[in-house]
């Protein structure tokens, strides 16, 4: 019985992801939001024969209808990049869309889990979080970065060098979601893989930089959008678990403050003063129970974190700005 609004539902994203979630038998609603498109794609979802409801809702008079009784919210909406940008080069547009589409959650769904995809997800989570702030409605448990794709890509690419790796098993990535601030654990599994110092430095750096690969390849026609809708749906069906009584462990890009004695382990580890990093987590039907530790890091991968402290600190810091000035 879990009701489910995606908003940006008409986009690259959004269409696969809402396609995906259609299916999940646990779904009893789909609201699907966007500036373009809607109905139509809409419409087309909710021919699927699962027994959910699918409901288009386009533009900003129709948000408050669309968020009202929903228990996750997922935001896909935004401009993905071209290449030669970064993800930081997306904040001009896309912290103005998060930072609206927040307030509208503040106001017709406060306790809806909230999954956050618009890049640059390392400023556009705090943006949400100083909106909800603003709106005294603000609960960390229950506001995600949504990392997974990063995850999804570790465990592919260590398959493309290791075929006798099972690509299903995770690999946890911590830290953030851009280049080097993406710190995929790779000594989770080298019992399984023992890969040479070398195979560890190339496979993480393409972890780091894999969404390039698909802006490259798309050369000018957006960035990743199916694998991301698995990815996104993966999260999702997660949150849907938790929400029916059967917790989750989900590495995602959170506030620390959520749970301060799990967080000491990353602290430890130089996530310093950090507010927001990318964490393993156990999660309820109230969102986020705990923050884990991780069964092992390497000397390489410490240092990764503390190479990804310093731009993370700026990301959250131009999130915060941005809301405040
Ligand atoms: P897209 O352009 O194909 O789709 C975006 C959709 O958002 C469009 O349908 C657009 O109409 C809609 N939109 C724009 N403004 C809106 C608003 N105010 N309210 C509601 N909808 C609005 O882009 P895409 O490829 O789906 O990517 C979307 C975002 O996801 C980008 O910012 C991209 O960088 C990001 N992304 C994140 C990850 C991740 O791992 N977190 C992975 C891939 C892409
Ligand atoms: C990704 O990792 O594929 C996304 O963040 C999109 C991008 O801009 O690379």
């Amino acid at each position: 019985m879990v009701r489910v609004a995606v908003l940006g539902a008409a986009g690259g994203i959004g269409q696969p992801l809402s396609l995906l979630i259609k299916l999940n038998k646990d779904v009893t609603a789909l609201h699907m939001y966007d500036i373009v498109r809607c109905p139509g794609v809409a419409a087309d979802i909710s021919h699927i024969n699962t027994n959910s409801t699918v409901s288009a809702f386009q533009g900003n008079d129709s948000l408050k209808d669309c968020l009202t009784g929903m228990d996750i919210v997922v935001i896909p909406a935004g401009v993905p990049r071209k290449p030669g940008m970064t993800r930081d080069d997306l904040f001009g547009v896309n912290a103005g869309i998060v930072r609206d589409l927040i307030q509208a959650v503040s106001d017709n769904c406060p306790k809806a889990l909230v999954c956050i995809i618009s890049n640059p997800v390392n400023s556009t989570v705090p943006i949400a979080a100083e909106i909800l702030k603003k709106n005294g409605v603000y609960d960390p448990k229950r506001l995600f970065g949504v990392s997974t794709l990063d995850i999804v890509r570790a465990s592919r690419f260590v398959r493309d060098i290791r075929p006798s790796f099972d690509a299903s098993t995770q690999i946890p990535v911590i830290g953030g979601h851009s280049g080097n601030t993406i710190v995929p654990i790779l000594s989770h599994i080298q019992n399984l893989v023992n890969l040479s110092e070398d195979e560890i430095k190339t496979v993480t750096h393409r972890i780091q930089f894999g969404g390039d690969e698909v802006v490259q390849a798309k050369n000018g026609e957006g960035s990743a959008t199916l694998s991301m809708a698995y990815a996104g749906y993966r999260f999702v069906s997660s949150l849907i678990s938790a929400i029916n009584g059967q917790p989750a462990t989900e590495c995602c890009y959170v506030d620390l403050s959520v749970d301060p004695a799990g967080a000491e382990y990353y602290r430890q580890l130089g996530a310093s003063d950090l507010a927001f990093f990318s964490v393993n987590t156990s999660i309820g039907p109230d969102g986020i129970t705990s923050i884990l530790p991780l069964a092992s890091i390497s000397s390489f991968e410490k240092e990764l974190v503390k190479a990804a402290v310093s731009p993370i600190t700026s990301n959250i810091a131009a999130g915060v700005s941005f809301v405040n000035k």
